[in-house]
């Protein structure tokens, strides 16, 4: 990596807020600042840990929120949830609805309530105009029945992103036809990736966002440890190998990408 020359890049996925970060989280933050990140979203997984990430979006500047109800927990969203996820999203840093999807692997919740959540939470981000961010596990073809169903109710040009993606390449096009970017997240560095360095070459540039879904999904070399912001680095050197063009290019690309999905140039 090339250090201060590094160009800005943004981690568009992390969980701040999770308790992995509990004991050094201001040197995980002041890492991401030094290796060149201008701005992190983090990730709601549950209401505490939206709380938690409008929280910690108020006490840093870089630091951007989206809120919403993980698939893993959508038992959780009654209607006093969704009403509070709604006050929480007028927060003045909250910049997208997520992350919300379908989880057909761990099936943590049963799949019809999944439906229902996700559901719920796509009609509330059309409703305040905000950009969603979808989890999406072995579901592909419902993630994608339910998103060209709501597209068209999303006043958003852009309207979301398809994160830490792991479909087809024609899941990817399809997405993106409906107004969706697509965020590569660490498994492009991993040494049996195929179809992610395929995909991120053959996306057009302004459609991809970088990501590292922290403490998760590590890249390599640091594969099987915590991941951290800074490391979202190492997706956007895998990114431009793919491609074939420079990395500047690609973390100028991705962090213009990222500004205008969820407007991180325009708050109040
Ligand atoms: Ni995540």
């Amino acid at each position: 990596m090339s250090g201060r020359a590094n160009p800005t890049l943004v981690d568009t996925h992390a969980h701040l807020d999770f308790a992995q970060f509990d004991a050094d989280r201001e040197q995980v933050l002041a890492r991401a600042w030094a290796a060149g990140l201008v701005a992190i979203v983090n990730a709601g997984a549950d209401l505490p840990s939206s709380r938690a990430g409008v929280e910690l979006s108020a006490r840093h500047e870089r630091v951007f929120a989206a809120v919403g109800v993980h698939p893993h927990d959508a038992r959780d969203l009654t209607a006093e949830a969704l009403a509070e996820l709604e006050t929480l999203a007028r927060a003045p840093k909250v910049v997208a609805i997520g992350e919300i999807g379908l989880d057909f692997y761990r099936d943590l919740s049963p799949r019809p309530t999944q439906r229902a959540s996700f559901e719920a939470q796509l009609a509330l981000a059309a409703r305040l105009r905000k950009p969603v961010i979808v989890h999406d596990r072995d579901a592909h073809g419902e993630i994608m029945g339910i998103l060209r169903e709501w597209a068209g109710t999303s006043p958003l040009a852009e309207r979301g992103v398809l994160h830490c993606f792991s479909g087809s390449l024609e899941m990817a096009l399809e997405a993106v036809e409906l107004g969706f970017l697509i965020s590569i997240a660490g498994p492009i560095t991993y040494a049996n990736a195929r179809k992610l360095p395929e995909i991120a070459a053959a996306l057009p540039l302004d459609k991809l966002l970088i990501e590292t879904d922290c403490p998760y999904l590590a890249p390599h070399p640091h594969r099987g440890q915590r991941n951290e912001p800074a490391y979202v680095a190492l997706v956007a050197e895998a990114v431009a190998r793919a491609r074939g063009i420079p990395v500047a290019e690609v973390a100028r690309a991705t962090t213009a990408n990222a500004a205008r999905l969820f407007g991180l140039g325009k708050r109040p």
